[in-house]
């Protein structure tokens, strides 16, 4: 039934590699750290959570030992430094860049199969790392963060609303960061147009809340958050492992899609059991187009300093 591994036994991969397991989607999730003894301890707590929680799915940690990973299916990179107050997301490049290099490297020489799920920060440009050092298909490696920025996008418009958070159903394009686009014109309740609830300014108000989202945990908490980015993470495992082709904003790799030229940068696609299979083109307005294409810039500007580290 397949096999999953979660590099990086932290607050976002321990919280994803235990939604994954409770799905029940494979037999076996790997957890690793290179802090030692940490996925190891992690993982004998989950593993022990399965009887009350009711899942199949063995978890079992390791130190650094990627022979314990070979033969994966989905491999979920979550190594890295968590942005701290005051950091922005790129502040954390070139550290994260090497640890996403090195991990990548010791993944697919055990996995050379494996769909990627990168996770790690800035994350459009780690995902892009893991793409030239991994050289699998772009449709085999894919970036996690439009499902948390939609997630967050309807969680506050349900709170808005009075409504189910279930209804909400929303499109966002854009990298990772302050210059993600929201697109309201791809938001509904329950197929209901949104702005038939909202006015523009409740509405302006509720997108800049998501493109600052993440911030806004880090100001509570002192780190990023862990329950919706492992939520996220895993829900996208789950549609690739059950084929289940499921239409999600992820970040991936455009190559002549929206006019955008090699660059990892989020937009709609379709996830099944061989990774992105479709990525779907909106009908963009110009407003829209305009928005998408500082967004790209930004990520863009982020990748040219990573290439200029030669990391
Ligand atoms: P954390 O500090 O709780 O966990 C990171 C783990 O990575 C630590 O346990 C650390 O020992 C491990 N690690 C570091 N270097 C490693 C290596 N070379 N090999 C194996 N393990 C290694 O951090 P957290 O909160 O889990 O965040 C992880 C990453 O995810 C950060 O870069 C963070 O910014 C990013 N993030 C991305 C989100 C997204 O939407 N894409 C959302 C939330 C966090
Ligand atoms: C987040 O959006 C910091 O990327 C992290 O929570």
């Amino acid at each position: 039934m397949g096999k999953v591994t979660v590099i990086g036994a932290g607050n976002v991969g321990a919280t994803a590699a235990e939604n994954i397991a409770r799905a029940e989607v494979t037999n076996e999730v790997i957890l690793l750290d290179i802090k030692e003894n940490f996925a190891e301890g992690k993982a004998l707590d989950q593993w022990q959570t399965s009887p009350v929680n009711y899942f199949n799915t063995r978890i079992t940690g390791t130190t650094n030992d990627y022979s314990k990973t070979a033969g994966s299916d989905v491999v979920v990179i979550t190594s890295g430094v968590p942005r701290r107050p005051g950091m922005s997301r790129d502040d954390l490049i070139a550290t994260n860049a090497k640890i996403v290099k090195t991990v990548t490297e010791n993944v697919i020489k055990h996995s050379p199969n494996a769909i990627l799920v990168i996770v790690s920060n800035p994350l459009d440009v780690m995902t892009y790392q893991a793409y030239v050092t991994s050289r699998f298909p772009s449709t085999r490696v894919i970036g996690m963060a439009g499902i948390l920025d939609t997630a967050r996008y309807r969680a506050f418009l349900a709170e808005k609303l009075n409504v189910s958070p279930k209804d909400i159903q929303a499109v966002l394009m854009g990298g990772h960061g302050d210059t993600m686009v929201p697109l309201p014109r791809y938001t509904t309740v329950s197929g209901i147009p949104v702005t038939e609830f909202l006015d523009d300014e409740t509405l302006e108000a509720i997108i800049d809340r998501t493109k600052k989202g993440g911030g806004e945990i880090v100001n509570l908490l002192g780190t990023s958050g862990w329950y919706a980015p492992g939520a996220a993470a895993a829900q996208m495992v789950v549609a690739i492992l059950r084929d289940s082709k499921r239409i999600f904003p992820c970040c991936v790799y455009l190559n002549g899609e929206y006019g955008i030229k090699d660059l990892y940068l989020g937009a709609p696609v379709k996830l099944g059991r061989n990774g992105v299979e479709e990525i779907i083109e909106l009908k963009l307005n110009d407003a829209e187009k305009a928005l998408l294409k500082e967004s790209a810039d930004a990520v863009r500007e982020v990748v040219d300093a990573l290439k200029a580290m030669a990391v």
